[in-house]
């Protein structure tokens, strides 16, 4: 696979709370465009603790009334393999921290269905629920406004981690990827769709992502061991808000 050029940018603020108020306030510009231009903004979201400061960030009173909630369509990146209510659920903790505080209709939150017993039919049918919304012309893929994505200490995102299946997976748009280092599967969207994003927008915090963050965007392009580096949207936006400790070791700031 080759390196190709992306529109990338990288951000670095200065600590978690700055990070979620940039992204929060991205998160808004986004969907007012998007307001503008189609009267909906589609977009999915990622677990993580860095995540989560965006999501409390946009609950709250100077940001909650500044997105059209009734426009925003919500999927998810990957979810854990457990039940809505689960305390490891990506859906649960975004309920929480977001769902339960704004006026977002039930019919635009698009749940990843990772309680089901078989992982495969889960990431079929959620495979199914994306076509069906955004019922793109043939040939064309799923095109999300905005993807959400946290990153591990080991080059992970969505689900996809390092030296896993999910990576090599070209067809579809949902993977149900077991993880060994887990033992457990995991549902993730893929590298096609997450690359078929206008907006990709990376939520990076904490000394301990800043030598994976180095080896990522200024390390050898190696994505089976760094599957971040393999995010690059084809005919979209890239972009690293990072804060400072994260950013510590990068040549490049
Ligand atoms: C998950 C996430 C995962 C997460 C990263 C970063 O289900 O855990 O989707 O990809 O975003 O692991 O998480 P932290 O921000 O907590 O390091």
């Amino acid at each position: 696979m080759t390196k190709v050029s992306v529109n990338r940018k990288i951000l670095v603020v200065a600590n978690p709370d700055e990070l979620s108020r940039f992204a929060a306030d991205e998160f808004v510009r986004q969907a007012g465009q998007k307001m503008q231009a189609k009267g909906i903004f589609t977009v999915a979201l990622s677990g993580g603790s860095t995540p989560r400061g965006l999501y409390t960030v946009l609950a709250g009173d100077q940001y909650r009334e500044r997105v059209p909630w009734s426009k925003v369509h919500l999927f998810w990146s990957d979810e854990r393999c457990v039940p809505p209510d689960h305390p490891d659920s990506n859906y649960r903790m975004i309920r929480e921290l977001l769902l339960n505080k704004v006026p977002i209709p039930k019919k635009n939150i698009h749940r990843m269905p990772a309680e089901q017993e078989d992982p495969v039919h889960a990431a079929m049918e959620y495979e199914q629920t994306i076509w069906a919304f955004f019922h793109p012309n043939e040939g064309e893929l799923p095109r999300f406004d905005l993807i959400v994505l946290g990153m591990g200490e080991d080059g992970h995102t969505a689900s996809l981690f390092p030296w896993t299946s999910a990576l090599e997976e070209t067809d579809r748009l949902v993977s149900a990827n077991y993880v060994e280092k887990l033992n457990a599967y995991r549902l993730t969207l893929t590298v096609p769709v997450i690359n078929q994003a206008t907006n990709v927008i990376f939520l990076i915090s904490g000394e301990s992502k800043a030598s994976v963050l180095r080896d990522v965007l200024e390390g050898e392009y190696q994505p089976q061991r760094f599957p971040s580096q393999i995010i690059r949207p084809v005919n979209g936006r890239l972009l690293f808000i990072v804060d400072r400790m994260a950013a510590g070791k990068l040549a490049r700031r």
